[in-house]
């Protein structure tokens, strides 16, 4: 196979920035030749304005065209796995948009469906192309940092305005979008801290739900982590707040990180902080440190994913974000769901994903959706720039 012929279910905001690119012949090795919605008004305009495409109202239909051998998954996320587990089953290879789905179990029974399958298995994670992020990843990962003591991160830039959460009629619900912050606009930041400093044992969350919006879900997060070698996090995010903030502080025993503003800013000490503290005979002292300033503008974003998934198809290149990877910030953001529906408490990882489930039913039932998916027309697509990373 020198070329794979790829389709998009969901022709929304997302899913038509996928299919302009991928029309244009953007991405070597990725021919997208069908589009997927039950919105007939998006599929009238997709055949408007693509017409060599074919068009389907119904993804059971796109998966069993056979000259289909991958998809890529821009539907409201509760739909994510069930129509994941259905490609894998008739072989295609899958690109699913972030996050993986709205639950853990959901999430394990299509990385089950992925295993089975054998085919290849993405997300679309595009921050993960950011090379700053991959540089705190790997000065973390190597041990250059020493042993981890705290990260916090405050990303209180997703902002948010009433017509946006009103510009769909799942969005912002417990049934048709199954969480806020966390579940939208969070999952990229969530996914960044895991594969930059770990999973966390346990998360205990302080979330509010309609602070600044008039939604069923939470606007506004504080999250508190602890690790397994006694490291603690916190992260806070709020789609409410102007201006605001981006940045990541990860301070370990050999020295710290901080991102923020496009600039990654890393103190390297020439001694190990806990050697000083049991050795030195000084009350007060300075532990003398190297600094180091990284600024890269390098960030492929959504169009390096999707190039990074042609890849592994034709030549097996390892995924920059494998699909079986979504479970880890979906535990984080549905842990922080569990403490707060339980008093704030703290929640051990992994949590019974029984349990959650059956709470996030609950509300689900409450919730004012009515299965309808009504979205406005898909805004005009600035395919790198809107939702390339924010400093
Ligand atoms: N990676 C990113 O940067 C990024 C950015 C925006 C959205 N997203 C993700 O993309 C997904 C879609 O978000 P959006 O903002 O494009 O939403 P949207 O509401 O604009 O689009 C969703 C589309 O899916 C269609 N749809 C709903 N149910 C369907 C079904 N059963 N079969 C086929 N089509 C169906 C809707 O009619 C709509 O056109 C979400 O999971 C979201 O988190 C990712």
């Amino acid at each position: 196979m020198n070329e794979v012929r790829i389709g998009i279910i969901g022709i929304g905001n997302m899913g038509s920035a996928h299919l302009q690119c991928l029309y244009h012949h953007e991405v070597r090795g990725l021919r997208i030749t069908a589009a997927c919605d039950i919105d007939h008004n998006k599929l009238e305009a997709v055949h408007r304005d693509y017409p060599d495409l074919t068009c389907y109202d119904n993804f059971q239909k796109l998966l069993a065209d056979t000259s289909i051998d991958a998809v890529i998954i821009s539907v409201p996320h509760p739909m994510h796995a069930e129509i994941g587990i259905a490609a894998f089953a008739l072989g295609k290879h899958v690109l699913v948009e972030k996050p993986v789905d709205i639950c853990v179990s959901a999430a394990e029974r299509l990385n089950d469906a992925a295993k089975k399958s054998e085919k290849k298995f993405g997300i679309m994670f595009n921050q993960r192309t950011n090379g700053l992020y991959q540089k705190a990843r790997q000065i973390v990962q190597s041990g250059e940092l020493g042993d981890l003591k705290r990260s916090v991160w405050i990303v209180t830039n997703w902002y948010r305005t009433q017509a946006y959460y009103d510009s769909g009629s799942w969005r912002a619900t417990w049934k048709g979008e199954g969480g806020g912050v966390l579940l939208n606009q969070a999952p990229h930041n969530l996914d960044l801290w895991q594969w930059i400093c770990g999973m966390p044992i346990s998360v205990t969350a302080f979330l509010d739900t309609a602070k600044y919006h008039s939604i069923e879900v939470e606007d506004d997060a504080t999250i508190y982590t602890r690790y397994e070698n006694g490291a603690t996090g916190l992260f806070v995010t709020s789609t409410g707040e102007a201006p605001g903030t981006n940045r990541l502080e990860i301070s370990g025993t050999l020295g710290k990180l901080v991102l923020e503003n496009g600039i990654l800013k890393h103190w390297r000490l020439l001694e190990d902080e806990r050697q000083v503290c049991k050795n030195s005979t000084q009350g007060f002292c300075q532990i003398e440190s190297e600094y180091t300033e990284y600024t890269t503008s390098e960030e492929s974003a959504h169009r390096g994913i999707l190039q990074n998934f042609a890849e592994a198809i034709l030549s097996d290149t390892e995924l920059l974000a494998p699909g079986f990877e979504g479970i880890n910030e979906l535990t984080l953001s549905n842990a922080a769901y569990l403490s707060q529906w339980k008093g704030n408490e703290t929640v051990r990882l992994p949590f019974d994903t029984a349990e959650f489930d059956a709470l996030l039913a609950e509300k689900a039932a409450a919730s004012s959706y009515d299965g309808t998916v009504r979205t406005e027309a898909a805004q005009e697509s600035e395919y790198l720039s809107r939702w390339q990373v924010r400093w």
